[in-house]
C-alpha cells in the first residue's frame, strides 16, 4: 500500500508503475519517434541515447522527487511544489508551466487520440478497404478530418469520435488516482505491451517485397552514418523527443508522484518509468512503422512519407500495408487500438495537474473543478478541430509541446540542483530508496543536466525562434489563426497567474506550514 497524506492514493506499487509508464508511453512513442528518427537513420540514436542518459533519466528522478516532496505538503501541482523548493515569490509563478503545458497539449493531443479510435472502427468495418494506394489513403484521411471542406474543417464522424474520446478522458480523470487512473492503467498498459509485441513480431516475420527484407527495414533505425552527427538539428530533435516521450517538462510526472508516500521509493520507480518507455519507443515503436514502410515502399518513398508529416506513416501508409496482409483487418485494428491506448494513458494525466491545482490550491470542490475543466477544454478544442487547416494545432505543438517543455524542464533542473541544492536534493531523492543511484549522477544532475538543458534552449532561441515568432513563411490568411493559438496560451498563463496570486492570498497558512503533512493528517 502506498501511503499518502491526501484524499486519494495509489493502491499498489504495480498500479503506480503502470500509471507512470502510461503517462510517459504515448502517441509520441509510435507517431513522433518514427517521424523524428527515420529522416536521420541510425545516427539519430546517438544523440537520442546521450540525451536519455544526461537529460531524460536525471530529470525523471528530479520530477519524481519534486512531486513526492511537494505532495507531502499537500500540493498536487507544480506552483505549490516549486514554492516548497524555493521560498521566493517568483517560484510559484514559474510552477504555472506545469499546469498550463499539459492542459494546452491535452487540447490537441486528445483530438489526435480520437483519430486512432475512429480509425480502429474504420479498419474493423473495412470502410476504406479497396483504397490501396498511399494517395488514396491520404484522401481518406483528409475526408475523415474534413480538411477538404474549405475554411472550417468539420466532419461529423471525426467530431463524434472526438466527443467520445473527450468523454472517456473526463470519466477517467474525474474518478481520481486510485479509482480512475490506476484502474485504467492496470488494464491498458499490459494490453498495450501485448498488442505492441504482436505487431512487432508480425513486422519481423514479413516476407521480402521486391527484394527488400526485414533487415533492410531495421537498418533504417539502427545503421549509423557517422557523418550525420554534425547536423545540429538532429541533436535538437533527439533531445526534444526525449522530453516529449518521457513526459518531462509537462508537470504531470510530478502530479502522479505527489501521491507517493514520503518513505516510498522514487529512484527505482523513476528508472522503471524510463526503461518501460524506452522499451516501448525504441523496440516496439522502432520495429513497427518505419521498417514496415521501408519493406513495402522502399527507401525513397519512405523518406517522402516521413517528411510529408507526422501522421502520414500511421494513417496513410500502414493502412495500405494492412490491406495487403493476410488478416490485415485484425492487425490494422490492433495498430489503432495500440495508438488509442497509448494516447489515453497519457492524456488522462494531462488535466490532472489542473484539477489538483483547482482542488488543492484554490480549494474549489472536485465536481465543480471537473465541470469547469470539461467546459473549458471543450471550448478550447474547437479552434484546434475546426481550424486545423490553418495550423492552430501545429502552433500549439510548437510552443506548448516543444519550446516551453524544454524551458520548464531547464527551469526545474536549475531550481532543483542549484537553488534547492544538490545535497538536499540527493538526500530527498534517496528517502526510502530501493536503488542507490551511482554517485556520478550527483555531478551529472548538478552540472551536466542543467547546462545541457540551457545550451539546448539557447540553441533553439538562436536557431529557430525568431522566424517562428515572426511567422516567417506563414500564409497571410493563416496569421490570425496562429495568433489565436498564441492568445489561448497567454490567456491560460494569465488565468493561472491570477489563480496563484489568489490562492496564496486566501489561505497563506497552508503555504507557510513548515512541517510536512504526515500520512493521515489533515491539511491546514
Ligand atoms: N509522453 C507522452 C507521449 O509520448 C506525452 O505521447
Amino acid at each position: 500500500m502506498v501511503d499518502s497524506p491526501r484524499d486519494d492514493r495509489w493502491a499498489s506499487r504495480f498500479g503506480l508503475i503502470m500509471a507512470m509508464a502510461g503517462n510517459a508511453v504515448g502517441l509520441g512513442n509510435f507517431l513522433r519517434f518514427p517521424g523524428k528518427a527515420a529522416p536521420y537513420g541510425g545516427a539519430f540514436m546517438v544523440p537520442y541515447f546521450l540525451s536519455l542518459l544526461l537529460l531524460g533519466i536525471p530529470l525523471m528522478w528530479i520530477e519524481w522527487t519534486i512531486g513526492r516532496h511537494g505532495g507531502s505538503y499537500g500540493h498536487g501541482s507544480t506552483p505549490g511544489m516549486f514554492h516548497r523548493l524555493w521560498k521566493h515569490p517568483v517560484s510559484k509563478y514559474l510552477g504555472i508551466f506545469g499546469v498550463l503545458l499539459p492542459a494546452m497539449i491535452g487540447i490537441y493531443y486528445i483530438y489526435i487520440e480520437s483519430w486512432s479510435l475512429g480509425y480502429a472502427v474504420e479498419t474493423i468495418t473495412g470502410s476504406y478497404w479497396g483504397r490501396t494506394s498511399h494517395d488514396q489513403m491520404a484522401e481518406v484521411f483528409t475526408g475523415y478530418l474534413g480538411l477538404n471542406k474549405g475554411l472550417v474543417s468539420f466532419a461529423p464522424k471525426s467530431y463524434f469520435f472526438f466527443l467520445v474520446t473527450l468523454g472517456i478522458n473526463v470519466l477517467v480523470f474525474a474518478r481520481g488516482i486510485e479509482k480512475g487512473i490506476e484502474v485504467v492503467s492496470k488494464f491498458a498498459m499490459p494490453t498495450l505491451f501485448a498488442v505492441g509485441v504482436i505487431l512487432a513480431i508480425r513486422v519481423l516475420t514479413l516476407s521480402p517485397v521486391e527484394g527488400r527484407t526485414v533487415s533492410d527495414g531495421l537498418a533504417r533505425i539502427w545503421v549509423i552514418d557517422w557523418s550525420m552527427l554534425k547536423n545540429p538539428s538532429m541533436w535538437i530533435d533527439a533531445a526534444g523527443q526525449i522530453f516529449f516521450s518521457l513526459s518531462l517538462g509537462f508537470g504531470m510526472i510530478h502530479t502522479y508522484a505527489s501521491y507517493v508516500g514520503k518513505n516510498e521509493d522514487v529512484t527505482l520507480n523513476a528508472l522503471a518509468t524510463c526503461s518501460t518507455n524506452e522499451f516501448v519507443e525504441v523496440i516496439l515503436g522502432g520495429t513497427i512503422a518505419v521498417p514496415a514502410a521501408l519493406i513495402f515502399f522502399g527507401p525513397a518513398q519512405t523518406d517522402q512519407i516521413v517528411q510529408g508529416g507526422t501522421f502520414h506513416i500511421a494513417f496513410h501508409s500502414l493502412p495500405v500495408i494492412f490491406q495487403q496482409l493476410p488478416a490485415g483487418r485484425l492487425f490494422g485494428t490492433l495498430w489503432f487500438i495500440l495508438l488509442f491506448l497509448a494516447g489515453l494513458t497519457s492524456s488522462m494525466a494531462m488535466f490532472t495537474p489542473l484539477l489538483l491545482f483547482l482542488k488543492d490550491e484554490l480549494r474549489i470542490g472536485k465536481w465543480k473543478s471537473v465541470i469547469a475543466i470539461c467546459i473549458g477544454v471543450f471550448l478550447l478544442m474547437q479552434p484546434v478541430v475546426l481550424f486545423m487547416n490553418q495550423g492552430v494545432m501545429d502552433e500549439l505543438d510548437f510552443w506548448a509541446g516543444t519550446f516551453f517543455l524544454v524551458l520548464f524542464a531547464t527551469i526545474e533542473a536549475v531550481v532543483f540542483a542549484w537553488i534547492f541544492g544538490m545535497k538536499r536534493g540527493w538526500k530527498e531523492m534517496h528517502l526510502g530508496a530501493d536503488l542507490q543511484v551511482p554517485r556520478i549522477f550527483y555531478y551529472i544532475m548538478q552540472f551536466v543536466t542543467p547546462i545541457f538543458a540551457i545550451a539546448l534552449l539557447g540553441w533553439w532561441v538562436y536557431g529557430g525562434m525568431w522566424p517562428k515568432l515572426m511567422m516567417v513563411g506563414v500564409k497571410p490568411e493563416n496569421v490570425p489563426y496562429l495568433w489565436l493559438a498564441r492568445a489561448i496560451i497567454v490567456a491560460g498563463w494569465l488565468a493561472l497567474a491570477w489563480g496563484v496570486w489568489y490562492a496564496w492570498r486566501t489561505h497563506p497558512k497552508f503555504f507557510e506550514e513548515e512541517k510536512a503533512v504526515e500520512p493521515g493528517e489533515t491539511l491546514p
